[in-house]
């Protein structure tokens, strides 16, 4: 086996061999979507909690899918119905869910690091479905699994990123993620949603124009404005970013005839995207869910397998 972490914390840190061999997995719980039986024993026995402080309609879905999919016990648990609203902390909570013996317990949270810090207080697999604007690394590897559906994931493929890159957790993973497997990443955004410093990075191209960044490119994946990690409107008015940072289908066009289109949700059509391109023949959007859960799969297995 490839992966063999107790956590998954991000992929900034992880290897081709990791991200393959997660993939691999992945690729091969897919089918078990497709029987009239979706369920295998690979986890029964274990349990698996998902904790919850800040709103998600895939990331925890798929993950409380993928854990009954391997026949593990599913615990939901969402800051606003916890003891954390009657001012429990971050640590005192997860040291409570951990006296109950969980497995894996798969944390988002609005802070950077605190998967990180969570992993260093329990001894269950903690795998970080989002912290803050750091890292959500299992939504960038099923957006891998989803290119690879469609283009080779090797040297020579391109993928444009456009959208509100500086507090976006999936450019993060994606970019790590890519450039490990050495592949073009070009970035897009206004001067006031592009962190500093990633032209220096190696395999990072930083365009000033989603022309430029769209112009060839195999994969375009779009980004909404993450207004709730905003003190202020970083742009002039939201109609403004929709007519210079939009994906319509004229500026699709510029991307490679059989690029795909790629959104990680929640989408502000009329915003990042037009819905004519989103629900157009080249978005892969709704597979990235579905393979959301195979990816979830393949993750809750390698980390809650061991030992078994
Ligand atoms: N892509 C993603 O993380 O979506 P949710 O916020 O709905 O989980």
């Amino acid at each position: 086996m490839g992966f063999n972490r107790k956590d998954l914390l991000g992929t900034r840190d992880l290897s081709v061999v990791e991200i393959r061999s997660l993939l691999e997995s992945a690729e091969s719980f897919k089918e078990i979507a497709e029987r009239p039986l979706k369920k295998v024993p690979a986890l029964r026995g274990k349990t698996v909690v998902n904790l919850f402080f800040e709103p998600s309609t895939r990331t925890r879905t798929s993950f409380e899918i993928a854990a009954k999919r391997l026949s593990a016990d599913a615990v939901n648990m969402s800051a606003s119905t916890s003891s954390v609203v009657k001012g429990e902390s971050l640590i005192d909570t997860v040291e409570n869910i951990q006296a109950m013996a969980p497995d894996i317990v798969v944390i988002r949270h609005g802070y950077v690091g605190a998967a990180h810090l969570v992993a260093g207080r329990i001894g269950a697999s903690v795998v970080n479905a989002g912290d803050g604007a750091n890292e959500h690394p299992t939504q960038a590897l099923l957006d891998l699994l989803t290119i690879a559906e469609h283009k080779k994931l090797e040297p020579g493929l391109t993928v444009a990123i456009i959208g509100d890159i500086a507090h976006s957790r999936v450019a993060r993973s994606n970019i790590w993620a890519l450039i490990t497997l050495g592949i073009t990443v070009r970035v897009c955004a206004p001067p006031t949603m592009l962190p500093r410093g990633l032209e220096n990075i190696a395999g990072i191209q930083v365009c000033r124009r989603p022309e430029e960044a769209l112009a060839g490119a195999d994969v375009v994946m779009m980004l909404r404005i993450q207004l709730e990690r905003q003190d202020r409107l970083l742009f002039p008015s939201i109609r403004d970013y929709a007519r210079i940072f939009g994906l319509n289908r004229r500026r699709l066009d510029l991307a490679c005839p059989d690029a795909i289109v790629m959104h990680p949700g929640p989408m502000n059509r009329g915003v990042e995207i037009t819905s004519e391109v989103a629900d157009g023949e080249r978005a892969v959007i709704l597979n990235q869910v579905s393979n959301g859960v195979a990816l979830r799969m393949a993750v809750l297995f390698m980390l809650g397998g061991q030992g078994t």
